[in-house]
């Protein structure tokens, strides 16, 4: 299992899990924006040979390291690839100060993750989604890595 970045390839079949996945699917022109367009974007897939587990897609935002979106096929879900994919997407921290997601309240197998991976909940933003669920914003700051030096979006 290895990640690399997403390319023009793995659409077809991300837009597809993206949209059995969640209830407010990303369009197939937002991925677009993000793997050709976006300079802050690392858009993300987890892989084995040629078959696709997982993607995700983290806007490096200067100093902040922001989890956008993050999903494990629905049939390879529960499999602890969910722990393997974040593990590696947090090795590519590197100049951030600290990350930031947002997850749905309900959403308690990520938030579990998330937690479990040093995140915790600053805030909430109430009707943040369509259905009007409200969102837990979780932060893990990288304390040893905040540095007062300017931070490039390379
Ligand atoms: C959330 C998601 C990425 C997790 O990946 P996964 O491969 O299914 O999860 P894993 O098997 O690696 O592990 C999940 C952990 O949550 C725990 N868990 C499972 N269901 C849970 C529940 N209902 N409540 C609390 N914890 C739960 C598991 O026990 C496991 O914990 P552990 O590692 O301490 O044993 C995946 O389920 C997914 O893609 N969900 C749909 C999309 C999504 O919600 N993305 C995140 C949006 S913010």
């Amino acid at each position: 299992m290895e990640i690399r970045r997403m390319n023009k390839e793995d659409l077809e079949t991300v837009v597809q899990l993206e949209r059995q996945i969640f209830p407010d699917p990303w369009s197939q022109t937002s991925f677009e924006y993000e793997i050709f367009h976006n300079p802050f974007s690392l858009s993300l897939v987890l892989v084995q040979d040629t078959e696709i587990y997982g993607y995700a897609v983290i806007w490096k935002i200067y100093e902040e390291f922001h989890i956008a979106n993050f999903a494990i096929r629905p049939d390879q879900q529960g499999k602890k690839l969910g722990n393997l994919f974040f593990e590696k997407i947090l090795e590519l921290r590197e100049g951030s100060a600290f990350a930031l997601l947002e997850v749905r309240e309900s959403n308690q197998r990520a938030i579990h993750l998330y937690q479990k991976f040093g995140f915790r909940t600053i805030m909430k933003r109430v009707k943040y989604y369509r259905n009007g669920e409200t969102a837990l914003v979780m932060q893990k700051i990288f304390a040893k890595e905040i540095r007062s030096k300017e931070v490039t979006k390379d």
